[in-house]
Formats: C-alpha cells, structure tokens, sequence
C-alpha cells in the first residue's frame, strides 16, 4: 500500500501495483472494485449504483491498513491488499486475499483469481440454480450458462442459470457476496472444519477464477431476510406475476393441435381439476419458427385463447430467441432491416442451428434490437397469449462451436461498448428478458407481464422467473427441483419450479404424485414433459393417484390469496417464498444442513416426500409451536419429529400464531389463524390482490391473540385496531 484517498462512503487505496476503490453504500452493501473499476457499468445493477453512505469514512487501521467502519459493517484493508469484511462486533465474515491477475503479453482481457476464507462452520448457498444443491458442498461450480443437451441430473453441473452470487451463512452473521463479472469463470468451495477439543479450526475456502472482465464485488451483511432485501434493492424488485400465473399451469412439448389442447382442458374440467394455464410448446409454431402458428393444426388460436379465457383459463407461448435465417421469413426479415443479428468479427452474420434449422440470434444487448424484439409480442398477444415462457436462450446451438452455443469470438453489442460472446454469453438472456418485458409493457400497459426464462443472471427477477430445465425423471431429479427453487430465491429469482413428473421417460405413479405434491407449494406449480415423454395428466396414472394429485391442486387453489401475499412481499422485500429452514434462524446450524424441508413465507413449513416407498419421514422443526396441518396436532421445537407421510400428501405445517389469508368455500378470502402458544401472540400480513393490473394493495396487517381458551384476531391501522374483514377461522385449538 502507497496512500490512500477518503471519498464519499470509504474512498481509494492505492498499491505499488494496482489501486482499490471501497464504497459502503447507504444501504449498508459494501462495493469494491480492483484497478480503477467503479460498480458501473452492469447487467446486474438496477437503476444505476446506491448512493455512498456520507457517514463512513476511510480511517488508518491497525499495520498501516485502513478501514471503513459503517452501521451495519466494518471493512479492513491491510497494506498487501486483503479486505477483510467484519460484523460491526468485529468478528471477520470473509476474507478476501489479494487477487492475482494474469495479462495476455499482446494486450486484451486479464484472467483473475480471488481467493477468499470463511467462517470454519460457514455454509454456501446460491450460484444461481444448482442441481446438487442447496448447499454448495465442496467443489466446482462453473459459471456459464449451458444447456447440459439432456435432462440433468443431481452431479451435472454448470446448468441453464448461472450466477456469481454466493450466500455464505456463518454463526457470526450471513453474508452474500456477488462478484459483478459477467464472463466465464469457476467457483471452487470448500467448506471449513471446526478442531475438536483444542484443535486448530480449519477455514471455510472459496476461490473465484475468471477469464476475463473487471474484478469487482458486492458484499452485503445481515440476517438472511435484510441481505435479500439489500440485494433486490441492488438488482431490483421482483415482477409481480399476475395472480393466475400462482394456479396450475399444465405444459407438454407436442399438444399436436387445438383439439388436443381441448381434450386436456376437458379432461381437467371432467375429474374436477383446477387449471389457470396451458402452454404451447415449439410445435405450435410454423416450421419450428417462433412468432408463427401452424395454420392446420392451430388454425384458430385467438378463437381457442378466448375460449380458455372465458373458463378463467390463460394461454402461454414459449419464445425462443433464434430465427430461422431465411429471407422471406417475416421476422428474419424485419430483424435484418434493423441489423438486429449477431455478426463475427469479419462482419458475416454467425448462423447456428436450432429447432427450425440454420439460425441467426438477436443481439439483446443493443437497445434497439431489444425494442425491435419486444414489438414482436404483439403478434403472440393478438394471438391470445397472456404470459411467455422463454427457451433455448442460453443461447443454445446444436451445431457446437466446440461447445453448444455461439463462438467465443462472436460480437455483442453491450450497450455500445463493444466486445464478444465471453462477455455477453450470461447476459444473454437477462436482456432477451428485458426485451420481452419491456416490449409487453408498452403493448398492454394496463397488465403486468408474464414471462420466465430458462437461463438469465442476476437481476433477472425484474422481468419474470425461471423454471428447472429439463430435469431427468426419477427420485433424485425430484431432489434437485427442489435445490434449484431453494438456490435461486437466495440469489434473489424468487419465482420459479419444476417440470412435475419430470421431463423425460415416464415417472412411476408414486414419483408423479410425490412430485405433483411438492410442486403444489413451489412458486411455479406446471407439469411438462418432451416430447417422447409418456404422459402427465394427473388422471393417466389410475384413481388413487388421480384423488391426491385432486386434493394438493384444491389446496394449491385455497393457498392462492397467500401465494399472492407472498408475491408481493417479494416484490417489496425480496424474500422469496421458498425459504430454507434457516432463514429465521441461520445461527442454527442443524439447520443449515436440511435440505428436504422448506419454508413457504412465514407461516408454513412443507416437507415433501423425495424417497420411493416412504409413508413417514422424519420433519425437523425450527424453534416454535409447529401444527401439523392435517391432524391440527401440536410440536414444539427446535426438534426433529417423525410423521406420517401417506400417499395422499405431503406434511405441512402451519407456524403457531399464524394468520394465513386462504380461499373460502364460497371463493371469497378468509383468515386461517393457528393458535398462538399460551403467553404468545402471532400475526401476519394479507395483500389483497386477485388481479393481474398494476395495483398494488398496502399490507393489511393482523394480529392472533390468545385469551384464555380463545384466540382473538384484529387488523391493525394507524388509526387503531380492529375486527378484519374477512371471516377467521381457528385452528390449533382442537
Ligand atoms: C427445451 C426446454 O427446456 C423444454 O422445456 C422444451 O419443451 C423444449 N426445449 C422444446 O421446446
């Protein structure tokens, strides 16, 4: 270390070989950034950077270091360039040792590598959606979007969603650390050891190796829910789905035409099956080429979508970004007019081969081929589609340039500044996202839109959600779908789920249903499958499956006011539905290693069946009064409990003093309360939203008190409390 600058949130340290800039954000996040790189420019970043906090301030440290102590963090630097991030108490987080860099001798992209320590109990969480995780055990973990080609599986790794996003949960706090680099790169982990008895503790180790792009990081200090928080802050708040987009949603690659798509719509109405949703995968579409229909086999599809419509059913269209290059072809046409494809660098547009054949791909990080792109939804709306689901947009190629994308050596615009496919890869799908988002925005501007997207990067909760890819059918993809949902609603993508049943090959009845029964209470609740696939109607796999797979829909159906609350605080505070059990407590660290139970917002706790043949399993529950939902039977934790687990669902719990706004019979909401414990009381919010405009309702807020054998429940106002407006209904109290 030479000197050292004190700017506006901490300042500038400069080292005989390269300089450091440190900034604590007003939001409390932390940013620092190697040679000379400021937060900007990024893909990641919502709305420009925080503003720095004025009351931290660079300060000498200890050795000839210097530090920057704010609220809620205290960042050391010592004289050979290791940042260390602390606890306000002054317990070390991370450790990040100084870089390395590598120059190529003829100039163009430094590779880096930034080795970092942890707590020795510390947990990674997060990397975007990771089949072997929630946690990340130790390892390598790539960072590159990728279409494995074939259904994954638990070991397959780097999959469609990648992330440089790392939630790292430690006695001592929990942090997120994001490393704002959108260009290849691995993370390797490995988890720390505590010593027995007098023994050296051995530290928790990370190390990031990237291929190229500025060495800069975020760091954000809390309990999880104000680290979520910070970040949506960052990247920005969630889109709010509309709330049929909560419903069950029911896909198939090769309906084959509308009469098939009515049969299946028949056959949910026939058995009593709820559905808010149908798909159209690719083979709806003329020659495999996206903004079209096949005119014979989708010959009236606005006639077909309002139908639908009439019977409170939506229709989605999947969107795929490659456009068959062949003149004539209206949108190949109308993308070349506005020099919309990716070129290489002789200046020839670079052809990939995808579903509908030899293919060009839309340059998403030019702003005009974004709105050029986003225009091109009105086709689909027109059609009668009401939400979009985006596909092969890794961007996937068959044809392999050595690997299944485009050539490394491709051009990108990036908002003017130039540079090739390392850099925009990852990104490729966040602003394909941001096209389509932006585009339906302006088309139908009294409706939020809904898309999701198989891959996309950080920040891509502000246009829509995601979904698993093509999990392989069979008991540990079922494991998997739910690591996914859990992983990326750490890194701030709350809403998403699975392909029920899986994608390929046929589940077993029991798998099916197990599946069916986890996806009623994740975000996206649809069942999909290829092609060759055998079926996946709830009623192809014989009555008893077909009457519990009846129950968890009808239950998914009353959740639907509280998934819509939940969307909403997501949208307010980032926290995801999907919660691991830590979340409230994550200095509990018994928790931090359950990874088949999760947290649905605040009030439920839901143990899925991921094992063939069990009828019981073992539950461990966090501190507190937990209600068997079904039974109405009492558990205090912390303790792990043994429950039963029939075919006909799943175990449930409801969090004692819980208020939880449900559907009533009559389809109007209600309040379901869970007793608090004797001495304590409860609560919960309620949004009140069934629609799909821009509305957005204030939190009413409700409080359960107990007294004596009662429990009393009343809304609380600014201007007093009083009785709700719904009809309450007890429970625990059996
Ligand atoms: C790959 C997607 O992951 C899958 O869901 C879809 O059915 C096929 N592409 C065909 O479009």
């Amino acid at each position: 270390m030479q000197s050292a600058e004190p700017g506006p949130g901490g300042g500038l340290i400069r080292f005989a070989r390269s300089e450091l800039r440190i900034t604590v954000a007003v939001n409390g996040a932390v940013f620092w950034g190697w040679d000379g790189t400021g937060p900007q420019p990024s893909y990641a970043l919502a709305g420009g950077s925080p503003e720095p906090d004025p009351r931290a301030v660079l300060e000498p440290d200890k050795d000839g270091g210097w530090r920057v102590v704010a609220e809620r963090v205290t960042v050391t630097v010592s004289r050979h360039g290791a940042v260390e991030v602390c606890t306000p108490g002054g317990v070390t987080l991370r450790r990040d040792l100084p870089p390395r860099w590598w120059e190529p001798v003829g100039g163009g992209a430094a590779r880096w590598m930034q080795r970092s320590e942890v707590a020795a109990d510390a947990r990674f969480f997060g990397l975007g959606g990771r089949a072997a995780g929630p946690r990340l055990r130790d390892g390598s973990y790539r960072l590159w979007n990728t279409d494995p080609g074939r259904p994954f599986r638990p070991g397959d790794d780097p999959l469609y969603l990648t992330m440089p996003i790392q939630l790292v949960v430690a006695d001592a706090g929990t942090h997120l650390v994001f490393h704002d680099t959108t260009w290849d790169g691995t993370v390797v982990l490995r988890e720390g050891e505590e010593g027995a008895g007098s023994g050296h503790d051995r530290t928790g180790r990370c190390e990031v190796r990237m291929d190229g792009g500025p060495l800069r990081c975020w760091v954000v200090v809390g309990t999880p829910a104000r680290v979520l928080h910070t970040w949506a802050s960052l990247t920005g708040a969630p889109a709010l789905p509309p709330a049929w987009a909560l419903g069950h949603h029911h896909a198939r690659w090769g309906f084959g035409s509308e009469q098939e798509v009515r049969r299946i719509v028949a056959g949910y109405r026939r058995h009593g099956l709820p559905l808010d949703a149908v798909h159209l995968d690719i083979d709806h579409y003329d020659g495999h080429q996206v903004f079209t229909v096949d005119q014979e086999r989708f010959a009236k599809l606005p006639r077909l979508a309002e139908e639908l419509r009439r019977d409170g059913i939506r229709l989605v269209s999947i969107v795929d970004p490659a456009v068959k290059a062949a003149p004539g072809n209206s949108v190949y046409d109308s993308g070349t007019a506005v020099d919309a494809f990716v070129r290489d660098a002789s200046g020839r547009t670079v052809r990939g081969v995808v579903w509908a054949g030899e293919s060009v791909f839309p340059d998403f990080t030019r702003a005009g081929v974004r709105k050029w792109w986003g225009g091109l939804y009105e086709e689909r709306l027109a059609q009668g589609f009401a939400g979009f689901w985006h596909d092969m947009n890794e961007p996937t190629s068959f044809n392999a340039f050595g690997e299944p994308t485009l050539p490394r050596s491709a051009r990108h615009a990036l908002e003017g500044r130039g540079g090739d496919h390392r850099e925009a890869h990852n990104v490729y799908a966040l602003c394909m996202a941001r096209a389509g988002y932006e585009g339906l925005r302006e088309l139908a501007p009294g409706q939020r839109p809904f898309l999701f997207s198989r891959s996309g990067w950080a920040g891509l909760q502000r246009y829509g959600g995601t979904w698993s890819g093509d999990v392989a059918t069979g008991w540990p993809g079922l494991r998997a779908s739910l690591s996914l949902v859990l992983g990326l609603g750490l890194c701030g993508v709350p809403y998403s789920g699975p392909d029920v049943g899986g994608f390929d090959g046929s589940p077993s009845p029991e798998l099916y249903l197990r599946w069916f029964q986890l996806g009623a209470y994740l975000p996206l609740f649809r069942t999909h499958a290829s092609l060759r696939a055998g079926r996946r109607e709830p009623w192809e796999f014989g009555p008893e499956v077909l009457e519990h797979a009846r129950v968890a829909l009808l239950e998914r159906r009353r959740l639907l006011p509280y998934f819509m609350t939940l969307a909403h605080l997501a949208r307010r505070t980032g926290a995801p539905y999907v919660r691991p059990l830590w979340w409230g407590s994550p200095e509990e660290r018994a928790l931090r290693d359950c990874e088949d139970t999760f947290l649905l917002g605040d009030a439920l706790l839901v143990a899925p069946v991921m094992d063939p043949g069990a009828d019981r399993r073992a539950v461990q529950l966090p501190r507190g009064r937990w209600y068997d939902t079904v039974t109405g039977k009492a558990y205090e934790g912390p303790a792990q409990v043994l429950v039963d687990a029939p075919l006909s669902r799943i175990p449930v719990f409801a969090r004692a003093g819980a208020v939880v706004p449900v559907r009533g019979a009559d389809g109007g909401p209600e309040l379901e309360v869970w007793a608090p414990a004797p001495g304590r009381t409860g609560g919960g919010l309620v949004v009140a939203d069934a629609g799909d405009g821009w509305d957005e309702p204030e939190p009413e807020r409700y409080v359960a008190r107990r007294q004596g054998r009662e429990v009393v429940v009343s809304r609380e106002r600014e201007d007093g409390s009083g009785e709700p407006p719904y009809p309450v209904r007890v429970r625990g109290l059996e």
